[in-house]
């Protein structure tokens, strides 16, 4: 076979019995469902070397054509969340004032969201996310990504999952429009904002809002 289809045996590989599927499946499947969005942060910093396991977890995600089309860009300095925290804000409050449709508006209601964002400011860190329709090769040539926004949605959501798993508190948080994001982090044209993670412990007194998550019988089905 080729050099570049080159196989290895599958490492790090062991099956599991159906019993210990079977508990792994149920308590990772409670311990999922206990993840709540949180938009009240303790200021506490968060260790750093348990964020960089968490980014490695979310950079070990599948991706289209293996070429990993995303960034996370991981803000921990005071003045650049404010800053994020300002064009956030301005955003946010044209979209509530002008922008959004009432239909939106309307869904968003139950949540209580609104266009104050303290938590840019409150909480430890925020992991802008950066999908990337091209990059650039070793040579310097410009390639196209496949599937860039699947792919990095899949990191996003892996990520997610190994901050709850930690013990962290996350909001998946999407100003839109987003461009400032790639302005105040300096990122360059290969990307384009997707989310704005943010991370840290929940306040002790965090509260959210009292939401039903439709059941798995309404979005699944089985034939
Ligand atoms: C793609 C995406 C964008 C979101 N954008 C925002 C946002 O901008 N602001 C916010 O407060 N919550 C945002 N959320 C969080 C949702 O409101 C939240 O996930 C939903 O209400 C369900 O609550 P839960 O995460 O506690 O189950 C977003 C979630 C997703 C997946």
């Amino acid at each position: 076979m080729a050099d570049s289809h080159r196989q290895i045996p599958l490492a790090g590989y062991a099956r599991l019995d159906e019993a210990a599927m079977a508990t792994r499946a149920a308590e990772f499947a409670d311990q999922l469902e206990r993840r709540r969005t949180i938009r009240d942060f303790a200021p506490d910093p968060i260790p750093d070397a348990v964020l960089q396991d968490c980014l490695r977890a979310a950079n070990s995600a599948p991706s289209g054509a293996n070429m990993r089309p995303w960034h996370f860009a991981v803000v921990r300095n005071t003045d650049v969340r404010h800053r994020i925290r300002l064009a956030a804000e301005e955003e946010e409050r044209e979209f509530y004032a002008e922008r959004a449709p009432q239909a939106w508006l309307d869904a968003l209601s139950p949540i209580g969201t609104d266009a104050d964002k303290p938590f840019l400011d409150i909480a430890p860190v925020l992991i802008a996310m950066f999908y990337q329709p091209y990059q650039f090769d070793d040579g310097g040539n410009k390639v196209k990504t496949y599937y860039a926004r699947e792919s990095a949605g899949i990191a996003a959501g892996m990520l997610l999952t190994a901050l709850h798993h930690v013990g962290l508190g996350t909001l998946t948080h999407t100003p839109a429009p987003m461009a400032f994001l790639a302005d105040i982090l300096d990122r360059p044209d290969t990307d384009r904002p997707y989310l704005l993670i943010v991370t840290g412990y929940p306040a002790d007194d965090a509260m959210v809002p009292d939401i039903d998550r439709a059941p798995l019988s309404a979005r699944s089905s089985i034939r």
